[in-house]
């Protein structure tokens, strides 16, 4: 049985939250061994009953059961789509026939498409398309609903709840893992750590959409943050909002030097221990793909953003690039474009390829190339110069630029 959370968040606001352990690749290839949770939410007013999202499928049975305890499913007046990626719209089929279709969803007009596409509902779903700002009454309560696109889809919305001054915000401001608490509150650090995960893998192509989103978001006052993974903001919304910017502009921590490499027989990686030495007084994270390590694609993606710098170490494969390498630089230009300085150091036997092949993924970003140093076999003193003069220029950049517009 997953861990299932059912708890009055604010008067009459209700979180039904389920811990997703058996997930293992969100989304079917980002390793999330920390889990995931599925938030939906339920508002209860003298006069309506209005269910914000569901959870996953694979939980129907469980959401339903969990529904049952706060409402009877045929009292649901409206159901809104804050995002209808199927982690949050799974159950959605199963609501409407057990609510007899009575419920009116509301949703971007992309979202109405999209549950068809996924559900055939068309036919049976009174399906209303919010446009941005449009307000409804539900009684002693006022929804304000806005479009937020690209957070993470084309059809994100959010839900002010005005009186209570509640920001209901689909995937924004969520996290992976299943934290012990709902709420923000006691030592965040290992959260903060899957936030960052979350939003690189998840969101990262979308990062401009995080920064002019929140800002439009910014005007209005906010009391407590809902999102539909992870934490309740209720001590501290802001420092959510503000670490969500810090990410999509790629804020730099002073001194964090990101290094990958791969090494099937340590040609690869007898520069790198060369480039770790000249690097000791940095904060270096390094991540590699050996015949005694694979490390996590999705935590090596969530270093990015707030490196100052990056080294790539890979070996030329079968006339290219080691393949976890090249994947890796192709998913860095699409999810964490930033400028920000590189490194590649590359091995090879008969020819050289895989420099090449990451430089030419990594040309059309906003990635800097400081240069690429390849050499036959083992790292020789002369390649050794050339990348300790490489690696001087890595940090004469000063203050870094985002890469955003
Ligand atoms: C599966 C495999 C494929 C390789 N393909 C190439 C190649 O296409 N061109 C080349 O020059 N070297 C190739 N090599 C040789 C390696 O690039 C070379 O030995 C390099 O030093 C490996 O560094 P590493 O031991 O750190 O991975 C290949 C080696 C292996 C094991
Ligand atoms: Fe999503
Ligand atoms: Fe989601």
């Amino acid at each position: 049985m997953p861990r299932i959370r059912i708890e009055e968040i604010s008067e009459g606001l209700y979180l039904l939250r389920v811990d997703d352990d058996r997930v293992r690749s969100f989304e079917a290839i980002w390793d999330v061994p920390e889990g995931a949770t599925y938030n939906a939410y339920l508002l209860k007013t003298e006069e309506k009953t209005i269910l914000f999202d569901g959870w996953k499928r694979d939980y129907e049975s469980e959401f339903i059961e969990a529904l049952k305890t706060l409402t009877r499913i045929e009292d649901i007046d409206y159901i809104v789509l804050h995002h209808t990626e199927p982690d949050h719209s799974g159950t959605l089929p199963k609501v409407l026939e057990l609510n007899g279709y009575k419920a009116k969803v509301l949703g971007h007009s992309v979202a109405g498409r999209l549950v068809n596409g996924f559900y055939g509902l068309a036919d049976k779903m009174d399906f209303h398309a919010v446009e941005d700002g449009e307000e409804l009454n539900v009684g002693s309560e006022t929804l304000k609903f806005l479009h937020t696109p690209w957070l993470h889809w084309p059809d994100t919305i959010c839900t002010y709840i005005e009186e209570e001054r509640i920001l209901l915000t689909g995937d924004a401001f969520g996290g992976f893992s299943m934290p012990g608490s709902i709420f923000d509150e006691g030592d965040m650090s290992e959260y903060m750590h899957y936030v960052k995960k979350y939003v690189v893998n998840v969101v990262g192509h979308y990062k401009q959409h995080i920064t002019k989103n929140t800002e439009k978001l910014k005007g209005i006052d906010v009391r407590m943050i809902a999102p539909m993974h992870g934490i309740i903001w209720k001590n501290d919304p802001g420092r959510i909002v503000s670490f969500y910017r810090d990410i999509a502009e790629g804020r730099v921590e002073e001194g964090k030097v990101l290094i990958v490499y791969d090494s099937m027989y340590g040609f690869v990686e007898g520069a790198i221990e060369h480039i770790m030495k000249r690097l000791s007084d940095k904060k270096v994270k390094v991540f590699k793909f050996t015949d005694r390590e694979q490390d996590s694609l999705s935590e090596i993606l969530a270093e990015v953003p707030d490196s100052e710098a990056i080294v790539l170490g890979v070996s030329t494969y079968e006339a290219g690039a080691f393949p976890m390498m090249e994947f890796l630089a192709r998913q860095m230009a699409h999810k964490t474009d930033y400028r920000k300085p590189v490194l590649i150091v590359s091995s090879f036997g008969w020819g050289g390829a895989a420099a090449r092949v990451i430089e030419g993924i990594l040309k059309e970003t906003s990635f800097e190339m400081k240069g690429a140093v390849e050499y036959r076999g083992r790292v020789r003193d002369e390649d050794l110069r050339a990348i300790d003069g490489i690696l001087d220029m890595l940090f004469q950049g000063g203050e870094q630029d985002t890469g955003n517009p």
